[in-house]
């Protein structure tokens, strides 16, 4: 190939170039996976095997303008991006000579905010004890929920703000964060409130969900918990955010046997659907509860987990326009059945990938999740970047702004160091070794040393 990595042409001497002042050129690239190209909310059934690729010709790589505001306005061959810009004024370029470029990854499921890791019950695990067993003895949730309560909001934003960082090395520039391990009126707005607090400091977007119905507190029942959730503790949020003190997107429940039921799950879910939160829950993990209809009978934006999903769970999802987001480090460390991934995609489901990092599943990594998901859930590569760029941003209701590389979305991106994108997902757990940029709206946040 005579791909040549030249620096962009100066504008002629004496010329009158008064161009515009960009933010970001990032030019020569082998290839730039654009995933959608053409406004696409959703890539369904055998769509979700086509990706827009824009490759390098030649003689000329593939570059990416981006404005001052961080937006994307260009994609294209160098020279036919650099003559839309006559004159510009770059605020940093970036060489992506013999690499490649993907849209900025979607983590779409996560528990970040906790003290208190539970090494001690992988190795239970490990030992043959279910997850649920862990969970009846007093472990599980439980043990994070009693760490969770006693630190203090300084000391979670300080175990917070390493693991967002590392979800940045790792390409993740959106992230779903979840409260839920404090499951009272004050921890749960504490953890909201720590999240807020990151905001600043981190370089990802947060889209943050109340997750107060996550367990039943020790001492309840479950239908005393269901109240609580519903009667102070979401209120409690509401006001917070009504008080300009929180920014809360979605509500979450953790709909399973032993924790809260169908019937008590749609009570929250639509609690919180009356105060304008997207839903977005764990359905049909462990058990098959039919949790995947209600969600959908509700217009769920999206719904997690789904090992255990029926055929009609899969329809009303694809019916209702659903996002499924599966989450390959569960099933992974828990040795369950795998999610009819397959299934769902040909059904015409959404399918989306997270990490659901928690102190169960210690994974902050979305090319982990995405190898996972290809070799477990058999995943086309095609379908894992779609799954974990556009549907991921979906599920969030930011696909508009997020998910992939297309004139006027927010300029998140990962530069993988190699000419083809798939090594980011075929180095197993190579992320941090094989991705050499993130940027972020623009801002190169991370640049491999
Ligand atoms: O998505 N299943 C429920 N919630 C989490 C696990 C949380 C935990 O074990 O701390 C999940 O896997
Ligand atoms: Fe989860």
């Amino acid at each position: 190939m005579l791909l040549t990595c030249d620096a962009p042409a100066e504008p002629k001497s004496g010329e009158e170039m008064k161009g515009r002042e960009m933010r970001l050129l990032v030019r020569g690239a082998s290839q730039v996976v654009r995933v959608a190209a053409s406004g696409e909310k959703v890539k369904l059934r055998e769509s979700m095997n086509d990706l827009a690729i824009v490759t390098a010709t030649e003689d000329q790589g593939v570059s990416i303008a981006v404005d001052k505001d961080g937006v994307i306005a260009a994609v294209g061959l160098d020279k036919e991006v650099e003559a839309q810009f006559p004159g510009a004024s770059w605020a940093e370029v970036v060489d992506a000579c013999g690499r490649s470029v993907v849209p900025g990854l979607v983590d779409a499921h996560t528990h970040p905010v906790w003290a208190g890791d539970r090494v001690h019950e992988f190795a239970m695990k490990l030992a043959g004890a279910s997850y649920m067993e862990v969970h009846a003895a007093g472990g599980g949730i439980n043990f994070t929920v009693e760490h969770t309560r006693a630190a203090s909001e300084e000391d979670l934003l300080d175990l917070l703000l390493p693991r967002l960082h590392r979800m940045t090395r790792a390409g993740t520039t959106l992230v779903e964060c979840k409260s839920g391990y404090g499951l009272d009126v004050e921890t749960e707005l504490k953890m909201l409130r720590v999240l807020e607090k990151a905001r600043p400091h981190a370089n990802l977007t947060i889209s943050s969900t109340f997750c107060g119905a996550h367990s039943v507190p020790k001492g309840l029942t479950t239908e005393e918990a269901t109240r609580r959730v519903v009667e102070q503790q979401l209120p409690a949020v509401k006001a917070a955010m009504d008080a300009g003190e929180l920014k809360v997107d979605s509500i979450d429940v953790f709909c399973e046997r032993g924790v809260f039921d169908v019937d008590q799950s749609r009570r929250i879910l639509q609690a919180g659907q009356r105060e304008g939160l997207l839903i977005n829950f764990h359905a049909d993990e462990l058990h098959p509860l039919k949790g995947a209809e209600m969600g959908a009978s509700l217009g769920a934006e999206a719904m997690s987990h789904l090992e255990e999903v029926s055929d009609e769970g899969i329809s009303a999802m694809a019916q209702a326009g659903t996002v499924g987001v599966l989450l390959p480090t569960t099933a992974y460390i828990l040795r369950l059945t795998p999610p009819p991934a397959r299934a769902m995609i040909d059904a015409g489901v959404p399918v989306a990938l997270g990490t659901d990092f928690n102190p169960n599943a210690f994974c902050l990594s979305m090319p982990m999740a995405m190898h996972l998901a290809c070799v477990m859930f058999k995943m086309s590569l095609n379908e894992a970047l779609i799954a974990a760029t556009l549907h991921a941003s979906h599920a969030l209701r930011k696909g508009q702004t997020h998910g992939s590389i297309e004139p006027g979305k927010v300029a998140d991106l990962v530069i993988v160091d190699a000419p083809r994108w798939e090594h980011l997902v075929y180095q197993l757990g190579g992320a941090d070794h094989v991705i050499s940029h993130v940027i972020r709206a623009g801002h190169v946040v991370h640049t491999r040393h």
